[in-house]
């Protein structure tokens, strides 16, 4: 979730042959649905990256969305925009080229820390910096949900998730309707209610939350979920996952965020390894 917080990111880093495409030019970007190989090849036409979406014949699956000016960003019917420019380039006589980038923090597959919704944490610190790796790295269930409802205790009283499940990631309708692939925001997604929130924090053993929108939590109960699961500080959520395709079941999780220091989101990596 994103509530427009002022916090932006800026980072420079050297730009990998694939992203000066997106910074020279909008239009050039790959398109987003674009899932296989994706022909970005460079002016001589010789230079194919292979773009993917699981590696080594589909052992490690990779759950993250590719960060694009055309996905979905929180309450906007533009979608998230230009985020690359490229102040420094080869072509404009620099040695390297060298990208910018800025982006709200809670953009596309990222992590909530405790501060997003509790301003004494904020102040505190609790920022992603502080979020336990244990907790987001190790053994969870990919499930998925009922589509007719949103996830009510009710709904999570029926899943049946067995105690000592640490990491569970919820695949709603939102993967269905492909909202992350959509670059207007839908407010209609499938998320938390507070009573499923509250539930599933009194009743599970569940520390790692996951979901494929922007919020863990339904919009008619946006800030309620989110306060049930990160007032005890002890539940991660990770918003935004690519759960196309991949089978339910248990997997070993890998989820490594930005280290922001006073940032209450990041952008998250999330991988599945069978
Ligand atoms: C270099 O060129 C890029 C466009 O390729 C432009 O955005 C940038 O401002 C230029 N930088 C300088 C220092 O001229
Ligand atoms: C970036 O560097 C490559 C060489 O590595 C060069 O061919 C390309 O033109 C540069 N891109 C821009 C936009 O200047
Ligand atoms: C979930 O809640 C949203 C409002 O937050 C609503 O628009 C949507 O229709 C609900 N989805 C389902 C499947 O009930």
């Amino acid at each position: 979730m994103n509530l427009r917080l002022p916090f932006l990111l800026f980072l420079f880093f050297q730009a990998l042959p694939g992203l000066h495409l997106a910074a020279a030019s909008n239009t050039a970007y790959p398109s987003v649905l674009d899932t296989g190989a994706t022909d970005c090849s460079l002016s001589d036409g010789s230079l194919t990256p292979i773009r993917r979406e699981v590696y080594d014949n589909g052992r490690i699956i990779d759950i993250s969305h590719r960060l694009t000016t055309d996905m979905p960003a929180w309450e906007s019917d533009q979608g998230l925009g230009q985020f690359l420019w490229l102040p420094k380039s080869m072509k404009n006589g620099s040695l390297a080229n060298n990208s910018e980038m800025k982006l709200p923090a809670h953009t596309g597959t990222h992590v909530d820390a405790p501060g997003h919704v509790f301003d004494h944490y904020f102040d505190a610190g609790f920022d992603v910096d502080t979020l336990d790796l244990e907790v987001l790295n190790g053994p969870g269930l990919l499930v998925d949900v009922p589509r007719d409802k949103n996830i009510t205790a009710e709904v999570m009283k029926s899943l049946n998730i067995p105690k000592g499940v640490r990491r569970v990631l919820f695949r709603t309708l939102n993967t269905d309707r492909r909202l992350m692939w959509k670059r207007e925001f839908d407010t209609s997604y499938v998320g938390f209610m507070k009573d499923g929130a509250k539930w599933l924090v009194e009743n599970t053993d569940i520390k790692l939350v996951g979901i494929d929108y922007l919020s863990v939590a339904a919009f008619d109960d946006l800030i309620p979920s989110h306060l049930e699961f990160l007032r005890g500080r002890e539940t991660i959520l990770v918003e935004g996952l690519k759960l196309d395709g991949v089978q339910p079941g248990l997997y070993s999780i890998h989820c490594l965020p930005l280290r922001l220091l006073g940032a209450e989101g990041s952008p998250i990596r999330c991988i599945l390894i069978k």
